[in-house]
């Protein structure tokens, strides 16, 4: 499926948000499509929490200035929502009513599949066209190697699995820490390899418990102490709370502890990469809709700059690296 362009393409004033979970990055991104639309001298509003503020009109003026120190902060300074309204068809007529009073001629949505399939529907009903940037700290959508926010997320995590050891050894424990990944688990696959965890439990594997405390067994021969063992919040098997549960049920002789970072993984800075890729994804994203492109979500592949139908983006499930998964466990052998 390849990305589509529009005929009659006259766009002058854009409208920009950040919807669903919010992940680092998006302020930088925010700026980049401002910078990059001044650039080519378009107005742009910005949308306050995501569709919501289609729905309700809520918006700010954005210049170059008004982004300024922006860059390098957490979250998003539009907010952030899942917005109820806008999934209900009254709420898209109002939200479209809105847009057509602000005479805005284009949307660049920031976010993950939730606000992606937003946007498809939206354009589908009201032709309004869309491009989409990708940011969600997942990783979980097709077309892109990166999403906004992973990088630095894997980061924070990495950084939190490194403290846990340290008290880990101390103690002779064994620690289950939980990382977000509903339905993927790249975080926890990427994070587990980078702190040189004992084992990953992912949706996208089937690590039974039996399966665990062999492995468990077979290296407490081996004469280890302490393990790690990394939980995305949606593996088969359940998540980090259960599995611990269950372990100590069947063998009390672990002493086992479980961390589960939570909301802390979306917060922060973004890192350096984040930051470029930000400022790569909101020029594409303008220079895009400024071509006539639409119905696109920009993304990262090999190191190019990409255009993917958003279609493609939301129904292909990415898998996790497998040559990973491969090398994850090698290593903890
Ligand atoms: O979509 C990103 C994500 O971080 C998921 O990994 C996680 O399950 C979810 O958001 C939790 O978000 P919230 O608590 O905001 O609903």
């Amino acid at each position: 499926m390849e990305a589509s362009k529009l005929s009659d393409n006259k766009i002058k004033k854009i409208g920009v948000f950040t919807s669903g979970g919010d992940s680092p990055g998006m302020n930088a991104a925010i700026r980049a499509v401002v910078r990059a639309a001044k650039h080519y001298h378009l107005e742009v509003i910005g949308f306050v929490s995501g569709y919501d503020g289609l729905v309700q009109k809520e918006y700010k003026i954005l210049n170059t200035r008004t982004v300024g120190h922006i860059l390098q902060q957490g979250g998003t300074f539009l907010k952030s929502a899942r917005s109820k309204d806008f999934r209900t068809a009254k709420g898209r007529q109002k939200a479209f009513e809105n847009l057509k009073e602000l005479e805005i001629d284009a949307l660049i949505a920031i976010g993950g599949d939730g606000t992606l399939t937003g946007l498809k529907v939206f354009q589908q009903e009201f032709g309004i066209p869309g491009i989409g940037i990708p940011g969600t700290i997942d990783n979980d959508l097709y077309g892109t190697d990166y999403t906004l926010g992973f990088d630095t997320a894997v980061n924070t995590v990495v950084d939190c699995i490194d403290k846990i050891r340290d008290t880990a050894n101390s103690h002779n424990r064994l620690f289950f820490i939980e990382v977000m990944g509903r339905d993927s688990g790249f975080i926890a696959l990427n994070s587990a390899v980078a702190s040189g965890a004992f084992a990953v439990m992912l949706p996208e594997t089937d690590i039974s418990l039996d399966t665990l405390i062999s492995l468990l067994q077979r290296n407490r021969l081996k004469g280890k102490e302490s393990s790690i063992v990394i939980v995305a919040e949606g593996n088969v098997n359940g998540n980090a709370s259960e599995i611990a549960q269950a372990l100590e049920k069947k063998h009390p002789d672990y002493a086992c502890r479980v961390t589960i970072l939570g909301h802390l993984q979306r917060g922060g800075k973004p890192n350096y990469f984040d930051r470029l890729l930000a400022a790569k994804f909101g020029v594409k994203a303008v220079e895009a809709l400024i071509e006539g492109y639409a119905n696109c979500m920009v993304g990262m592949q090999k190191n190019e700059m990409v255009l993917v139908p958003i279609e493609k983006a939301i129904k292909v499930h990415p898998d996790i690296d497998r040559e990973l998964l491969r090398i994850s466990n090698i290593l903890s052998e």
